[in-house]
């Protein structure tokens, strides 16, 4: 385990799934995105299920081309029947054994990155689905695919908690269009493989995952407060502040994904995160104060060139399908992760990113 990743976060996760996970006992698991934010707490949780839990251990092959992996990403821990291949998944990957899940994670998940990358933030997304789609049907294999949150786009606030039959209000032109669209694209193939040749697909749509082992280079809201604070800067808002969020802790996001893979009815969607509090950015910089009891200077600013603008004012997700059918509930406070995530963050980051 790397200081990267706290190890009593990934107790915690092996802790809640309790024996459920003895269903992974013998099986394979592709992972694209292995080597990302949520890939690398994939791999070691299911290296922590190995070495706890299972008598025969769950195979897990991870994928990454390392686009946006970073520093981090780049250490490969060397794991026992953990394989890592660097693959970029818009091509055929060729798979002779047996296979039982495909976890579709790769994508372009940073505004700042998916800014500066729109045409792989779209093909990993489209063409990298097809691909792993093609491989899950050819091996009778689940296929989960993490789409997003974002493909509700801005929603219509009598729409907000979000419930997974929103259809959204996305434009397919402007500066987020390459990753919304793509990724709504991906859950079309996920449907039309479903009708068409019965395989069974989960779209996992997570809403703002935050904890430990977020790259300071990462870019989203909370690494980035996080190293502006680290390194003595004042927090920068963007847009007005009052745009507002939720934010799940890691644990309670990676239970909840498991969850889908081992207990997702099949062609179905699933919102994953947690629907409390819905908080705006100017009170999330008045919780990290008091979390931090530090007081914290800040200023609301125009979008930087760098940060797509035209983001959704609400975002909150309805678990309730969820609650219901995966039997999904979200233990971990946002003070408890914030305290946590801060903790963290305070020994890691340097304050050196803008
Ligand atoms: N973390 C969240 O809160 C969140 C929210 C909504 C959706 N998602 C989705 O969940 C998935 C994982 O998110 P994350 O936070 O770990 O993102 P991340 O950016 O940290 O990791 C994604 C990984 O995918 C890899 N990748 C990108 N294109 C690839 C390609 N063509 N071939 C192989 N690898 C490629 C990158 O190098 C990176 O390591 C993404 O698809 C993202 O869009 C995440």
């Amino acid at each position: 385990m790397t200081e990267f990743l706290l190890k009593a976060d990934i107790d915690e996760i092996v802790s809640r799934l309790g024996h459920e996970v003895q269903a992974f006992a013998g099986k394979t698991i592709l992972l694209t995105g292995g080597r990302g934010f949520l890939g690398r707490y994939f791999m070691e949780v299911f290296n922590a299920i190995n070495q706890e839990v299972l008598e025969t251990p769950v195979t897990l092959v991870a994928l990454d081309n390392m686009v946006t992996a970073g520093e981090h990403g780049a250490e490969i821990p060397n794991l026992k029947n953990i394989e890592f291949v660097r693959h970029d998944v818009i091509e055929p990957f060729k798979w002779e054994r047996s296979l039982d899940y495909v976890i579709h994670a790769a994508g372009i998940a940073s505004p700042f990155y998916y800014r500066a990358y729109p045409l792989e933030t779209l093909d990993v997304a489209i063409t990298g689905t097809r691909r792993m789609l093609e491989l899950a049907d050819a091996h009778n294999a689940r296929m989960i695919f993490f789409s997003s949150s974002e493909i509700y786009g801005d929603p219509d606030h009598k729409h907000v908690p979000m419930a997974e039959s929103y259809r959204g209000n996305v434009s397919c032109q402007g500066p987020r269009a390459c990753y919304d669209e793509s990724k709504r694209v991906g859950e079309t193939l996920c449907y039309i493989f479903h009708q068409g040749n019965g395989t069974h697909t989960n779209i996992i749509r997570p809403f703002n995952v935050f904890g430990p082992g977020m790259q300071e280079t990462d870019y989203r809201v909370l690494p980035n407060f996080a190293s502006r604070i680290k390194g003595g800067k004042p927090l920068q808002v963007y847009g007005s502040g009052s745009q507002t969020r939720t934010f799940c802790y890691i644990t309670d996001a990676i239970i909840g994904f498991i969850l889908v893979v081992l207990r997702g009815v099949s062609g179905e969607a699933y919102n994953i995160g947690n629907p409390e509090p819905e908080i705006s950015m100017l009170d999330l910089v008045r919780e990290i104060m008091e979390v931090s009891s530090k007081d914290i200077k800040f200023n609301v600013i125009e979008y930087p060139d760098s940060y797509p603008a035209d983001e959704p004012n609400r975002r909150a997700p309805d678990i309730r399908k969820a609650r219901l059918q995966l039997d999904y509930h979200p233990q971990i406070s946002l003070n408890e992760g914030l305290k946590r995530f801060f903790s963290w963050s305070d020994g890691i980051y340097t304050g050196n990113q803008s």
